[in-house]
């Protein structure tokens, strides 16, 4: 049975993930549990009860904000002139022996799950995610994210009212 889990250094083998993104991988091996300590990142994992210690993806979410002028002119309209709160996922990946299979999708459902939780107690109007890049940027897009404006490997999911 696939499973969100928080990362945790003694069930889960960090180093054996592999991405095919070296910044990411090396992210997961080396930096992800400094900055959880630190209070920085929230990183969860998704494995299979089965073989609980191998990563098949993960995710990472922090608070954040954006600039309004980088959102739709709708977004624009409604929104008041002044740097909008948003939850960032600064990194998602699967490994590469299960990538295509439907895991990428799965850790996005449980990010904005975790957002949609997170803003009955503080507000935040959209998830942000960085694209690694034009392939990453066209993931996020098939999911509804919309670019920003000035700087479009940064994308944007308004979570609703
Ligand atoms: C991008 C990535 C996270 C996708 O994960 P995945 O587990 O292979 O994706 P899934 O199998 O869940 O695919 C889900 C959907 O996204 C679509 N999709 C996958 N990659 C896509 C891409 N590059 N462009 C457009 N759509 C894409 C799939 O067709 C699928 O569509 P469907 O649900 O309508 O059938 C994965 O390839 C990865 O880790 N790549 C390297 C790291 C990276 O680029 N991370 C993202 C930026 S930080």
């Amino acid at each position: 049975m696939l499973e969100e889990q928080l990362l945790d250094p003694h069930r889960h083998d960090r180093q054996a993930f592999t991405s095919g993104v070296a910044e990411l991988d090396e992210y997961l091996h080396r930096f992800a549990i400094q900055q959880s300590k630190k209070g920085v990142t929230v990183v969860r994992v998704l494995i299979d009860t089965d073989k609980s210690e191998t990563v098949l993806g993960y995710y990472s979410l922090s608070a954040a904000q954006v600039d309004v002028l980088q959102l739709d002119a709708r977004a624009q309209q409604k929104l008041p002139r002044y740097p909008v709160p948003c939850f960032r996922m600064g990194r998602l990946a699967t490994d590469i022996s299960h990538q295509g299979k439907g895991i990428g999708r799965i850790l996005i459902g449980c990010a904005v799950e975790r957002c949609l939780e997170a803003r009955k107690h503080v507000a935040a109007y959209a998830l942000i995610v960085d694209a690694k890049g034009e392939k990453s940027k066209a993931f996020y897009e098939h999911y509804g994210f919309t670019p920003c404006r000035d700087t479009p490997l940064t994308l944007y999911l308004p979570l609703g009212k």
